[in-house]
């Protein structure tokens, strides 16, 4: 059984504009230890997609299966939980915590799961150093550059070893070399540790970089 599997997922934004359409009938399936990018032009429906996999947002028709579990079908606080449990996310603009370190905003997550104190901080420090900021472990968010923070909020999705990392945009507001730095980090944590990693993105460079491409098109997957 796939890892992840999306049957005619379709979602529809209600507005006063009329309704749109962002996701129209999406069908596929992710494997474990997969290194996919997910592209297409601004307004494709990228997001909606990641949210959806994520279950941040319910779609208006169709299933999706996260190992064999239909999370279209969980009740709200079910939904959360299972969230927490299996799934971690990369945003765009990093959405780390102001007034938390690296160190506490890595271990976050496991905190929120109930983790000690000495545990978490152990884990957490020991990814911090798998992205190269062990010696900033203590620097508060606004302490650190954008490619730092984003290499944080890579460390913190993957405190609680979740079944798959979800990524949207995450290199849109870094340079190049911090770009390369950040993809370097996914690429080798992808290969030694197995890590799953599904990202969105319509820059080039990190598209080069994807195993699998899932080009989409007004909201339908393209070439499929
Ligand atoms: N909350 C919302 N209400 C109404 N329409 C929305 C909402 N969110 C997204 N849309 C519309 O749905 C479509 C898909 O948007 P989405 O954000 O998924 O695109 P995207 O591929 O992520 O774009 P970008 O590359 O700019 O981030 C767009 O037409 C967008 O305007
Ligand atoms: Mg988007």
């Amino acid at each position: 059984m796939a890892l992840i599997e999306l049957q005619n997922v379709v979602k529809v934004y209600e507005s006063q504009a009329g309704s749109i359409t962002a996701v129209n009938g999406v069908s596929t399936s992710f494997e474990e230890g997969e290194f996919t990018a997910i592209v297409g032009p601004s307004g494709c429906g990228k997001t909606t997609l990641l949210n959806a996999i994520g279950g941040l947002d319910r779609p208006n028709q169709g299933h999706i299966h996260i190992d064999g579990v239909n999370i279209v079908n969980l009740k709200d606080r079910d939904l959360i939980d299972f969230r927490l449990q299996h799934i971690g996310f990369v945003f765009q603009a990093y959405n780390l915590i102001p007034v938390l370190t690296a160190l506490e905003n890595t271990g976050f997550i496991l905190e929120l799961q109930g983790v000690s104190k000495k545990e978490r901080d152990a884990r957490a420090m020991e990814l911090l150093e798998a992205v190269g900021l062990a010696d900033r472990a203590h620097n508060r968010p606004n302490q650190l550059s954008g490619g730092q923070q984003q290499r944080v909020a890579v460390a913190r999705a993957l405190a609680s070893r979740p079944r798959f990392i979800l990524a949207d945009e995450p290199t849109a507001n870094l340079d190049s070399k911090s770009t390369e730095t950040l993809l370097d980090i996914m690429a080798a944590l992808n290969e030694k540790e197995k890590t799953t990693f599904i990202f969105s993105t319509h820059d080039q460079r990190v598209i080069d970089r994807a195993r699998r491409i899932l080009p989409l098109e007004d909201g339908q997957l393209k070439g499929l």
